[in-house]
């Protein structure tokens, strides 16, 4: 049953602890769950995974860009170079329940089999939780880490949109986090000695090969492209078709197009999940339709020269509807390899796990230029992600929070790296 609460084996548990949020941010007209960053659902997520992490002793802190932190650090060891685990509390629309969550709630409860085992940490363990990680509110994906790693300028991020129209400036000042003081964080960056982020697998691949987590090898470079179709805003009934300059029918030949294009492209994937008509009425035929494009491919030069021929070839349709094509990056992430010394400790620690790419982003990957980062994926019965189809079995949760807790007490229990 994916879609329903999951079967808790008990609390404390990862999945006992995804069941507590089980009804957090449900989306009763999408289905499956919607929770954008600073919305009420996720705000209830951060006080839920406050309220976790104080009652464990961890001391919880809220960063300048809005990341939260919980510090296990029994020893009061300094700061700087800890161990850092976490992920992410905010959904895409209509999102599943373990994309974020499922690395937040293995967090803390790899802290709980820590605490069981009597580790004796030799550097502090902190878990992150980042902020707008799915882009589905202010467009841009891993806004709290590339904030963090200078990856964005300050002063875009607060005039970044949500679609209300609400821009994210106004959106931290309400959430209590100061927008003037948004920006790069060295100083919480000198505090990551290492990161290892553990998400739910969004493929096939531990299906395939019958294990349940895998350690993560590489991200594929992605980017979002915003396409502006312009026409002529007029009447569904007084315009003959003949006469029409439609960006509804430009629009909809450049999405076939695209998948063309892409298919065309060894390696390359492009998407158009989202489509915004001006003014959006019935029987209106529309003046302009924003498409949002999402492409990605292993060899950056290639993503390049793929959106320069998507949108040569959107200009040549919308030219022959009588309209005009526009197109804007709104985000780019090159391709990630994740540092080979901490995957391959990882790798020692879960000799069975296989080593898997994934073509998803993650916060991990936007902090992988600056501190050595590493991932752990957990086995998805569906192999579906970003639809509530997406799914984690208790028992597998259990297994990925105990290989979390077993990477982390490797790190914390050795003397750096
Ligand atoms: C986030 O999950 C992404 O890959 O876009
Ligand atoms: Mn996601
Ligand atoms: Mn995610």
């Amino acid at each position: 049953m994916p879609e329903g609460p999951i079967r808790a084996p008990g609390s404390g548990s990862a999945a006992g602890l995804l069941r507590e949020i089980a009804s957090t941010g449900i989306d009763p007209v999408r289905g499956g769950y919607s929770r954008p960053v600073f919305s009420t659902a996720e705000q209830d997520l951060r006080q839920w995974f406050a309220g976790a992490a104080s009652a464990r002793g961890l001391e919880v802190t809220t960063d300048r860009n809005g990341t939260i932190w919980a510090w296990w650090n029994p020893r009061g060891h300094p700061l700087e170079g800890s161990v850092v685990t976490g992920s992410h509390l905010d959904s895409v629309p209509g999102g599943g329940q373990f994309d974020g969550p499922l690395g937040v709630a293995s967090a803390l409860a790899a802290v709980d089999h820590l605490v069981t085992r009597g580790t004796t940490p030799r550097r502090a363990l902190a878990i992150a939780v980042f902020g707008e990680e799915e882009g589905s509110r202010f467009g841009v994906a891993c806004l709290g880490s590339r904030l963090m790693a200078g990856a964005i300028d300050p002063d875009r991020a607060r005039n970044l949109r949500d679609q209300q129209g609400d821009t994210f400036a106004d959106v931290c000042a309400a959430s209590g986090v100061d927008p003037d003081r948004l920006g790069r964080d060295d100083e919480a960056l000198r505090r990551i000695g290492a990161f290892v982020e553990l998400h739910v697998e969004q493929g096939r691949s531990l299906i395939d090969v019958g294990e349940p987590v895998a350690v993560g090898s590489s991200i594929l470079g992605h980017g979002r492209w915003k396409l502006t179709v312009s026409g002529q805003g007029n009447h569904a009934g007084t315009t003959l078709m003949a006469d029409r300059r439609d960006p509804m029918v430009a629009a909809a030949r450049t999405i076939v197009a695209i998948r063309d294009g892409a298919a065309a492209q060894k390696g390359a994937r492009a998407t158009v999940g989202r489509v915004a008509p001006v003014p959006g009425g019935t029987n209106v035929i529309a003046s302009r339709v924003d498409l949002w494009l999402d492409v990605r491919h292993p060899d950056d030069a290639a993503t390049a020269a793929l959106v320069e021929d998507l949108h040569a070839r959107a200009r040549v349709i919308a030219a022959e509807e009588g309209c005009t094509a526009s197109l804007s990056e709104e985000s780019y992430s090159g391709t990630v390899h994740f540092s080979s010394p901490l995957r391959q400790r990882l790798s020692a620690v879960l000799p069975h796990a296989p080593v898997l790419e994934t073509g998803a982003g993650h916060d991990a990957g936007v902090l992988a230029p600056h501190v050595p980062t590493a991932m752990l994926f957990v086995r998805n019965p569906t192999g579906v992600s970003h639809s509530p189809e997406e799914y984690v079995e208790d028992e597998d949760a259990e297994r990925g929070a105990v290989a979390l807790a077993d990477c982390l007490e490797a790190l914390l229990v050795s003397d750096g790296g």
